[in-house]
């Protein structure tokens, strides 16, 4: 029961406002902006950055982008009319015998609440059921994080779960959200 699944298609992708693309070695300073901002990475298991922790994430992200085709989709934000980077946005097959990806975001500060984290994700999980027929994505956030769960229950996904002190964080044992969508309920 392990047909292939296709590869991810290759960026960019288009939104409303956003394009999701590849990363590019001049979007260091935009990319270091949010990651140094300990507001953004508060829930998150990384940063604040040093600008030597960004330059290692970008050449990680430009080596990994360089290896098509995959299964792996690690993409910057870009806004499309101010025309620079403000966020990443991640699709990953983790279970590729049960057709099982996860997703993952950030974006800078100014531009929360503004329904773009959202606009970006539902764009991936076209790519994901459409384009990549996969099964089910998952996505999963410290409890206490309401905007990346609101994000979660915007694009469609269900709450399965609390895994209880499941992470770690900077201020010790956490609890985690686990949410998911399928692709018989997506569209
Ligand atoms: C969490 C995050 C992805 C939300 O993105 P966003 O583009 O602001 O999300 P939206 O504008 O679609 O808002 C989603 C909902 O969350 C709410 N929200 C957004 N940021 C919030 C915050 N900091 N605190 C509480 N609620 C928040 C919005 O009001 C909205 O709620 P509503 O639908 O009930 O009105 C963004 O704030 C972010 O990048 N944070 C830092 C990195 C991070 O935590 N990533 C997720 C890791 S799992």
């Amino acid at each position: 029961m392990t047909d292939e699944i296709p590869p991810a298609p290759t960026p960019p992708f288009r939104t409303e406002r956003l394009i999701l693309r590849d990363f590019r070695e001049d979007d260091f300073d935009d990319v270091h902006a949010y990651a140094v901002d300990p507001e953004v990475v508060r829930y998150m298991d990384w940063g604040p950055n040093t600008p030597e922790v960004t330059r290692q994430y970008l050449s990680l992200a430009l080596q990994q982008q360089a290896e098509r085709p995959s299964q792996v989709l690690n993409l910057a934000i870009e806004h499309a009319a101010e025309r620079r980077v403000i966020g990443s946005i991640r699709l990953e097959v983790k279970d590729p015998a049960n057709r099982t990806a996860d997703i993952g975001y950030s974006i800078h500060r100014p531009y929360w609440r503004q329904g773009l984290v959202a606009e970006g994700a539902r764009r991936l999980l076209e790519v994901a059921f459409r384009d990549m027929g996969l099964h089910r994505v998952f996505a999963t956030c410290d409890a206490r994080n309401r905007g990346s769960w609101r994000v979660m229950e915007k694009i469609g996904m269900r709450r399965e779960g609390l895994l209880r002190k499941a992470n770690r964080r900077r201020d010790g044992w956490q609890d985690t959200l686990l949410y998911a969508v399928l692709a018989e309920e997506w569209g």
